[in-house]
């Protein structure tokens, strides 16, 4: 990993600082979604555990808000659970939507920017029951959810992330087998990518709308948010690394942004069909990035496996640690116009110095990219606290709050308190550099 040099970097004036988090995997008792019918089949989650009361955030909410507002964050990214809004088909629970008309106030209370997320990752079980994301009418079933949350606590959203990490979530589920429903067929990712590209043209649209409609005052910033990992050639000058690498990038990046922007589902998701409500669907876009990927076609010759293996840096329980990737993935949405967020980035590690060296590096990063002219509006740190990391379990610790997951205490941890320090001056200090480096 590159050390940042020590020169005390400033931030832009009203910069977005927070961290994120998503339903599932803190609230507990998700009991209607497909993430959870798989956990309680067993052997799926690598440390054994299941969802279960998670970090019981569902009724916790107000206290991680007071400590959200005591760590300074002045934006908190999360999501609305689908499977509570609408548990039956075309069945809406008053009760739910009313707790999250809840959650948001609690956050606009505090001063806190709510930031939402309509889809994180789990479907209700009547959708996954119709298929999901390789149903066509799910593009549907998704715009009317959009706008049931939209018309029932739409007065109190400034924000709103359509879907997270849809590509990543189409290959998982469908491709590669390792989230619900584990399916292993490349032709089912073009078809969940091409529907997840439609539901957040229509979703993005709906939202505006529905906005407009009700009269609501706010201007809500709509946008998605993408995984965007760096596909690395292990060997810049080999033709076919490189070209593996940039094949890559267009099938898990590059064709959803650019359908997005030009309203043109490219080929093989689509058929290079052009729709009107996709193009420009979109008023900023949402970085996730933790680590690159190194890429070669040349797996079996030994000396390329060994060069791949040189070139891995610090790693950390999850990834390995890139900042520069972070740099040349800003740079790469910079060409759409839109302002950005990093909507995710974030380590999982029991050191939590290590996450202060992973904080400062990416910060610095950040600072980089806003200099080379990306528009760049806010960070946000994945997660504001340990939570259930999906097929992993709650061996990961990502939080800049710890969980104690028998009593549920939360606990701050150093790097809560510099990012934190950080935010409060917006800058970073060299001292701040140096006690770390
Ligand atoms: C991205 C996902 O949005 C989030 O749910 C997950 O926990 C983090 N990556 C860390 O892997």
């Amino acid at each position: 990993m590159s050390k940042p040099n020590y020169r005390e970097i400033k931030f832009p004036k009203g910069f977005l600082w927070g961290a994120a988090t998503s339903a599932h995997q803190v609230e507990g008792n998700n009991t209607n979604n497909q993430w959870w019918a798989w956990e309680q089949e067993g052997g799926h989650i690598s440390d054994g555990s299941v969802s279960g009361r998670a970090c019981d955030h569902y009724h916790l909410y107000e206290q991680d808000f007071n400590l959200v507002k005591e760590l300074g964050h002045n934006v908190h990214r999360f999501s609305i659970e689908w499977s509570r809004i609408e548990p039956k088909e075309g069945k809406w629970s008053e009760k739910e939507i009313e707790h999250y008309r809840k959650v948001v106030e609690a956050l606009r209370e505090r001063n806190i920017i709510p930031m939402v997320t309509l889809h994180h990752f789990t479907n209700p079980l009547w959708l996954e029951e119709k298929g999901a994301w390789l149903n066509p009418k799910t593009v549907d079933y998704f715009e009317r959810y959009t706008r049931k949350v939209v018309e029932t606590m739409g007065d109190l959203i400034p924000f709103y992330n359509t879907i997270n990490e849809p590509v990543w979530v189409a290959y998982a589920n469908y491709a590669l087998g390792v989230h619900p429903p584990c399916h292993t067929d490349m032709n089912e990712f073009y078809i969940a990518g091409k529907h997840f590209l439609m539901a957040h043209g229509k979703s993005y649209n709906a939202i505006h709308e529905t906005v407009k409609d009700m009269g609501f005052k706010v201007k809500p910033q709509v946008g998605i948010v993408k995984q965007m990992m760096y596909y690395d050639p292990v060997d810049p000058q080999v033709k076919e690394d490189v070209d593996e690498a940039d094949r890559l990038d267009e099938l898990t990046n590059r064709w959803f942004l650019d359908g997005i922007h030009s309203g043109i589902i490219r080929r093989p998701f689509g058929e290079g069909e052009e729709l009107d409500y996709l193009r420009g669907s979109w008023d900023f876009i949402g970085v996730n990035y933790y680590t690159r990927t190194q890429v070669t076609t040349r797996l079996s010759d030994p000396k390329v496996l060994e060069l791949m293996v040189s070139r891995v840096g610090e790693t950390t329980d999850m990834y390995e640690v890139y900042p520069e990737g972070l740099y040349k993935q800003l740079m790469s949405v910079k060409k759409y116009g839109k302002p950005v967020y990093v909507t995710e980035n974030g380590i999982a590690t029991k050191d939590d110095n290590q996450r202060c060296r992973y904080i400062l590096t990416h910060l610095k990063i950040v600072h980089q990219a806003i200099r080379d002219g990306v528009n760049l509006k806010g960070y946000i740190y994945w997660s504001l606290m340990d939570n259930f990391e999906w097929s992993f379990g709650y061996s990961m610790r990502f939080g800049l709050v710890e969980i104690n997951y028998e009593t549920l205490e939360r606990k701050p941890r150093p790097s809560a308190y510099l990012y934190r320090d950080i935010i409060k001056s917006n800058k970073i200090t060299t001292q701040q550099f140096q006690k770390y480096f």
